[in-house]
């Protein structure tokens, strides 16, 4: 299925507005996630879903939106942040406030949030005042999210089997995250390019493997919200391949063990 230029400039400017994923040069990218939502709408090409995008479809336009986001992700991806997390920033956040408010920010289908309701679980059971928010801007993966259900190949990502067969429940060839861990964590759809006036004050946001969608411009609008987001003393972690320099100098980084986080500086307290 190859895309007419017209019909890819519709979808590029669509996602771009919407999300502010940049697709410029991605054709491939465009012909091979609108393939299944052409099949599944029973239309015959990407050319009767410009068709219907350019008669006002609002249903088809979230679809082709959330069909172009990438939810990548795994449990306790990149390990190193859970570990910072559980040996030094809740320990030290609990004992100074008594409680610590989480965002996972661009969560997908909630590995990352789950990691940390999982340790959480085992490393911090008695412990109140822990909150996690996960948010995405796609809800077709958020219900996936929240239903706590994963398959074989996804447990077998990145989650220790002591925990599998702690916190999961084999139903069939999926596993199901048990409700008492499920239930610490909630699920909010969220634009990040929108206003994040709707999220309360956080001490932990894991924005991680979001940002490299979004040119440079938005990339420091994005951290300039966060920054106001984010209390006084908190930790933002990035994905691996991500950094604060060269897009926003309101942040400073910090190496805790071998994981890498980010906090603001004074200056990057009061952002325009
Ligand atoms: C690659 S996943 C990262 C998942 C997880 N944070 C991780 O590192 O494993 C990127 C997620 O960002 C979400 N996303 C992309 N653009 C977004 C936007 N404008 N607002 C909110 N979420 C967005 C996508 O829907 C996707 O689920």
């Amino acid at each position: 299925m190859t895309v007419a230029a017209e019909d890819f400039e519709l979808v590029r400017s669509l996602v771009l507005e919407r999300s502010a994923i940049a697709l410029d040069g991605k054709e491939y990218l465009v012909e091979a996630r609108l393939a299944p939502l052409v099949e599944r709408e029973g239309l015959g090409s990407v050319a009767d879903l410009a068709r219907l995008l350019r008669s006002g479809s609002a249903r088809l336009s979230d679809e082709v939106v959330e069909a172009m986001t990438t939810n990548e992700t795994s449990f306790f991806r990149d390990v190193h942040p859970f570990e910072a997390l559980r040996t030094s920033i809740m320990p030290s956040l609990l004992d100074a406030n008594g409680r610590v408010d989480l965002w996972s920010a661009g969560a997908a289908t909630g590995q990352e949030a789950y990691s940390i309701a999982l340790m959480v679980a085992e490393h911090f059971p008695s412990r109140p005042g822990i909150s996690i928010l996960a948010t995405d801007l796609s809800r077709a993966v958020l219900e996936r999210a929240k239903a706590g259900v994963f398959t074989q190949m996804e447990v077998n990502r990145g989650l220790p089997a002591a925990l599998l067969v702690k916190y999961f429940e084999r139903s069939g060839r999926e596993w199901c995250l048990r409700p008492q861990v499920r239930s610490q964590v909630t699920f909010k759809q969220l634009n990040l390019v929108g206003s994040l006036a709707s999220v309360p004050p956080m001490d932990i946001i894991m924005l991680r493997n979001v940002l490299i969608y979004f040119e440079p411009a938005v990339k420091k609008q994005v951290l300039d919200k966060v920054a106001r987001v984010l209390r006084p003393g908190g930790y933002l972690f990035l994905g691996s391949a991500e950094t604060t320099y060269g897009v926003h100098d309101g942040f400073e980084r910090l190496e805790l063990g071998r994981a890498i986080c980010y906090r603001k500086t004074r200056e990057g307290t009061s952002c325009p």
